[in-house]
């Protein structure tokens, strides 16, 4: 999976700007790209841009209670993670998710869970979640499982230190 590193920049953006990469990676059948709570004040969308400016990756955090740790305090749902083909592997994924659960963070999420496609699954285990459910089916989407990372031992700079970019990895710069 690994490949050659892509620098990119991270951002917040507006939710239309994630819409081309939803459509075509996560929704290439057809489907909404326009999905409730995009324009909700806490929402936030970030897309990874590469040199040449290009949105190359995007993804969404919104608060959210997680079906599967009621009791969490402040969870947050990851939803909409998505990034070019011809990018994968080569650490734009990795950044967006480093600077998304930086931002809940600050913001004082203890908890950030997904419905995790099973080919992705990997990826965030790679980011520190767990899988904390048996697989079901999303209709015309594919198997998922759940997903969660507790956020609550660890502060910002922690976050950082254990999403940080391979020391090989030239790469992930921020931007707000
Ligand atoms: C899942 C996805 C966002 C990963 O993005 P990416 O840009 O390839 O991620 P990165 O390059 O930052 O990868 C980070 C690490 O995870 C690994 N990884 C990435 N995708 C992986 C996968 N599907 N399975 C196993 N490992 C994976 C990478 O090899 C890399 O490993 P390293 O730490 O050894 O270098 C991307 O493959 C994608 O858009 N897939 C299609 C849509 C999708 O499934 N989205 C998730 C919906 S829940």
């Amino acid at each position: 999976m690994t490949g050659q590193a892509t620098p990119v920049t991270v951002e917040e953006v507006a939710a239309h700007v994630t819409h081309d990469l939803r459509r075509a990676v996560l929704r290439p059948g057809g489907g909404d790209v326009v999905w409730p709570g995009d324009d909700d004040p806490a929402t936030f969308h970030l897309a990874a841009r590469n040199a040449a400016g290009r949105v190359v990756g995007v993804v969404r955090f919104s608060p959210a209670p997680c079906p599967w740790r009621p009791e969490a305090r402040a969870p947050w749902q990851l939803r909409g993670m998505a990034t070019e083909p011809a990018v994968r592997g080569s650490g734009a994924g990795r950044a967006l998710l480093a600077e998304g659960l930086a931002r809940v963070a600050a913001r004082g999420a203890d908890l950030v869970w997904c419905d995790a496609r099973t080919t992705a699954a990997r990826f965030y285990e790679r980011a520190g979640f767990t899988v904390v459910t048996g697989e079901y089916d999303k209709p015309g989407i594919g198997p998922h499982v759940g997903m969660v990372e507790d956020l609550a031992p660890l502060n910002p700079p922690e976050l950082a230190a254990r999403l940080r970019t391979r020391p090989e990895t030239p790469g992930a710069t921020r931007s707000s």
